[in-house]
């Protein structure tokens, strides 16, 4: 975990990516899946989840509750559910890490209980704002203290919440979330309004287990009092994390390599529309809809891609991606413009700031903007470039090395952990020359 151990990578320049394999499950589901099953009656029988830390803190956070978890054995997981009013408080703080989902959902669940919590985080957590939620659950009856807008934050239960009509500042799947979490313990009906569509996981899975949520277009709505019905939750592959090998098979000359069961709801594939947009060989096949998920397997075969003006409807749909389609950008030919992404600064790390520096770094013309970048194809270098601490920007530098000219190095990568563990054995599986050193 961060701030214990740090790690980084070194990756040999060159090489291809073929195979076919599967990345591990959802992040965003995940989180869900333990969050829902816990609140529920009965037992939720997960399977694929993501055995990731920011997966398992949410776990352990439950556990600290009272509920009663069993696993994770093989991504296997099996929540014996509390009920809406069944959680008890946890004897200590809890400690989420590096996990913006886990704090800012359970911000809204927290809120309608009875007890008190304080939830803190890593350094890069700390750093992150928070009064996003705070803001709105406050406006619903709330009552939460932080540092000044950011982690810890310390949840005061036992405040009566009622339902709110919120537009939301910000495409934000996490606020969104957040609020109608408190909507299920809100007086009346709570409706949020999206600026834009963000991921729709925590609509999908509250329906799946009997809890009613009205979609009107870009409005939400939850009606407070109601219940959850254990069910069992098949967890598609994370296209977050198979955005990785997309790119790297996307600039990699001779790769070809398809990634299995991999989820493809339609508010988090925009890292295919604009992959394919700048000339990527993607094709799906085996599609499927598992526990109200769409699956796909996901083939990338090698194609010379060409800049593009990102299409900002894209931009929520592909908000993790960013990190990896710049690497893409770096390696096109010709000039990628992205516009309309200033949550990207707001991120495990500054994305904007942090993936210029690094792609500077190597040699690319990358000019950050305050809401984006505009990166000029070229040859990427050797070198040594900062991970920040942030899984998605050391993943994807060391897909550059692909196309590099020599290894790149990659400082403070211990965080690939909180997404994708068993990253550094997949990538050297399929063709990508990559050692890890504890240092
Ligand atoms: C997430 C929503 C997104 C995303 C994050 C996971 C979720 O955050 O970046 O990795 O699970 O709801 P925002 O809501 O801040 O955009």
């Amino acid at each position: 975990m961060s701030g214990q151990q740090d790690r980084k990578f070194i990756v040999q320049a060159g090489g291809q990516l073929t195979g076919s394999f599967r990345v591990p499950g959802d992040k965003s589901i995940s989180h869900r899946s333990i969050m829902l099953g816990s609140l529920a009656e009965g037992v939720t029988e997960i399977s694929g989840f993501l055995e990731g830390e920011d997966a398992l803190a949410t776990l352990a956070a439950f556990r600290a509750m009272g509920v009663k978890i069993d696993g994770p054995t093989d991504g296997k997981v099996t929540v014996h559910g509390v009920g809406m009013h069944g959680l008890k408080a946890p004897e200590n703080d809890v400690y989420v890490g590096n996990s913006g989902t886990s704090i800012r959902l359970l911000s809204g669940l927290l809120a309608g209980q009875s007890f008190d919590v304080t939830m803190s985080g890593d350094k890069s957590l700390s750093g992150r704002p928070m009064r996003r939620v705070t803001d709105p659950l406050a406006l619903m009856g709330a009552n939460i203290d932080s540092a000044d807008g950011k982690p810890p934050l310390t949840i005061h239960g036992g405040h009566k919440l009622k339902a709110i009509e919120y537009d939301l500042p910000m495409a934000s799947a996490q606020v969104k979330s957040c609020l109608l979490l408190a909507g299920m313990y809100a007086e009346g009906t709570t409706s949020v309004t999206e600026p834009a569509p963000t991921r729709d996981h925590t609509e999908r899975m509250l329906q799946g287990m009997g809890y009613p949520v009205v979609v009107h277009g870009n409005r939400i709505s939850i009606q407070g009092g109601g219940k959850l019905t254990a069910t069992s939750i098949d967890v598609p592959g994370d296209i977050s994390s198979a955005t990785f090998f997309m790119v790297g098979a996307a600039i990699a000359p001779g790769s070809d390599i398809t990634l299995q069961h991999v989820g493809i709801n339609p508010t988090r594939t925009g890292v295919i529309n604009i992959l394919k947009q700048m000339g990527a060989d993607i094709s799906l096949s085996n599609e499927a809809v598992t526990g109200g998920e769409p699956v796909a397997d996901i083939r990338v075969r090698y194609a010379p891609l060409s800049g593009i003006e990102i299409p900002q409807d894209q931009v929520p749909l592909a908000i993790d991606e960013f990190p990896a389609i710049f690497i893409a950008a770096a390696c096109a030919e010709g000039r990628t413009v992205l516009t309309g992404a200033e949550e990207l600064r707001v991120k495990e790390s500054d994305r904007i700031q942090v993936m210029a520096d690094g792609l500077q770094a190597l040699g690319i013309d990358a000019q950050p903007t305050s809401d984006g970048m505009i990166i000029e194809g070229g040859i990427i270098g050797s070198g040594e470039v900062d991970g920040h601490g942030d899984h998605r920007i050391a993943m994807s530098f060391a897909m550059a090395a692909l196309q590099a000219g020599g290894a790149i190095q990659i400082n403070d990568c211990a965080n690939v952990a909180t997404s994708f563990p068993n990253f550094v054995e997949l990538a050297t599986h399929c063709g990508l020359q990559i050692d890890a050193f504890d240092v």
